[in-house]
């Protein structure tokens, strides 16, 4: 099964739009040529309009990092996923550490908004991963089942087939500790096979999983070959147009 790889930039609470701009300028002549991977940014919701313009004629999808799962309502401080829609979004990060970390998201709320995300016609990019103390304690499989379980019940196989997976352990993101090749393909494998009790044989050999946590240049080229690492959700190395470029051109 030959699975297209995807390249995901998520820049968390960084950039301005005037930063967006430059971005883009610089970025989109080192990737002109590169057809061989889907490539998406997730900028801070204050740049996405920016963002969408400046990616407007090339193959680069703009995401959002999170949304909310109603349409509308009272929600102070909230974003919908049809207003993402509008701003021109192709996908939302849904479930990121950080979110669950700092901001309460649960299982339950990545089930949610995952709904809402399909349902807009956005893709959703859903996160998984264990912390340090569960790797340890030898809990990962059982803490990436609770939480594939948890936020993907009561989906259809044709739901299904629209999301991608990105599989990002706690203990490697921004720390510069990157998990082996070896070490993320095995979780990949694993996550396949949730996937596969779940849905179809067909719908999980076709999910695309990505690997996030210190993706960088230098180390992107031995994740990408793993047969099982589909692609990946990169946080601060995808700030720099070089770099992140670097790493689309794996
Ligand atoms: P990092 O972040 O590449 O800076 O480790 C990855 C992520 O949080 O998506």
């Amino acid at each position: 099964m030959s699975r297209r790889p995807v390249i995901a930039g998520n820049w968390k609470m960084y950039k301005t739009q005037a930063d967006t701009r430059q971005f883009f300028a610089a970025f989109k002549p080192l990737v002109a040529h590169s057809r061989h991977c889907d490539i998406i940014i997730a900028p801070p919701f204050t740049a996405l309009s920016v963002a969408v313009e400046a990616a407007a004629g090339t193959p680069i999808a703009i995401a959002a990092q999170n949304a909310h799962w109603a349409r509308e309502g009272a929600f102070t401080g909230e974003i919908s996923m049809p207003m993402l829609v509008e701003a021109g979004c192709r996908g939302v990060i849904i479930g990121h550490s950080e979110r669950r970390q700092y901001f309460g998201e649960t299982d339950e709320s990545v089930n949610r908004k995952l709904g809402a995300a399909l349902h807009a016609g956005l893709t959703p990019i859903i996160c998984v991963g264990e912390l340090a103390a569960e790797r340890d304690a030898n809990l990962t499989h059982a803490v990436l089942k609770r939480q594939f379980e948890g936020g993907l019940h009561a989906l259809t196989d044709a739901d299904f087939s629209r999301i991608l997976l990105a599989y990002e352990p706690i203990w490697a993101i921004g720390t510069g500790r990157t998990a082996t090749p070896e070490i993320a393909a095995a979780v990949h494998r694993f996550l396949r096979e949730l996937a596969a009790k779940q849905f179809s044989p067909e719908c999980a050999s076709a999910l695309r999983i990505l690997y996030g946590g210190s993706v960088k240049p230098d180390n992107i080229k031995g994740l990408m070959a793993q047969e099982e690492i589909d692609g990946a959700l990169v946080g601060g190395a995808s700030l720099d147009a070089k770099s992140f470029a670097a790493i689309v051109n794996f």
